[in-house]
């Protein structure tokens, strides 16, 4: 991280992100479970889901959107689910670890409920990211371009950074409730474009120029 050349920027994002990540927060049980449920039904219909085979998706934590009303339809459909686990001795990358009815699970050192190490740890149970065909994101806010803010580790921006190079190019899904959205998000060299955010209320997809 570089704060110094780019104090501004990341002042802003501080705020932003303090921001967004409230408005989330003050939805009730109730809207929360209304928006994950109109979340899966959009999920159900793109092109980019139901071509899937290998998808990752998350366990919601702090406000975020819930996918996971879709595990059900997904594993009736045969599809390899994974969750992203912290990788160790990696600074702030992920891997992504098949996640079954019988997965035994442990919460991570920020609280959230992942595939426990000894399971991860044993290669047949997990894919690098480019192994996957589509990811289901999580995000702190988003934008008419569909860019992504997450929660300021850069978490999927590291796993995803070989998308960048010729070969494989999994397809990203951001999900989040509609208040996530803003105009025009600040959006940096590292940042790994998404291809669809899908919310509560709409599909937004970047408009490509040039
Ligand atoms: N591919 C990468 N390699 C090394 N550091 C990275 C990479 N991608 C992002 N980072 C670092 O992660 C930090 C957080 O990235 P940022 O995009 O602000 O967070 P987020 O994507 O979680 O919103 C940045 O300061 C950046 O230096
Ligand atoms: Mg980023």
């Amino acid at each position: 991280m570089n704060d110094t050349a780019n104090g501004s920027t990341l002042g802003n994002k501080t705020a932003l992100r303090r921001e967004l990540k409230r408005r989330r927060r003050t939805l009730s049980l109730y809207q929360q479970k209304q928006a994950a449920t109109n979340l899966c039904q959009r999920l159900k219909q793109l092109p980019e889901i139901r071509r899937a085979k290998r998808i990752s998706l998350y366990l919601p934590v702090n406000g975020e959107i819930d996918p996971t009303r879709l595990l059900p339809w997904l594993r009736q459909r045969k599809v390899s689910i994974y969750l992203p686990v912290l990788r160790p001795f990696s600074v702030n990358r992920l891997w992504f670890v098949a996640y079954r009815e019988a997965t035994p699970m442990v919460k991570n050192r920020f609280g959230i409920a992942e595939p426990c190490p000894r399971f991860a740890a044993d290669k047949r149970n997990r894919l690098p990211a480019w192994a996957l065909d589509t990811l289901i994101v999580p995000l702190v806010g988003f934008d008419k371009q569909a860019n992504r803010m997450g929660m300021g580790g850069g978490f999927y921006d590291r796993s995803l950074a070989f998308m960048r190079q010729p070969g494989p190019t999994p397809t990203l899904i951001g999900v989040a409730h509609a208040c996530q959205q803003v105009d025009a998000l600040p959006i940096e060299p590292w940042d790994i474009p998404l291809d669809v955010v899908a919310s509560d209320t709409m599909i937004v997809r970047p408009i490509k120029t040039g």
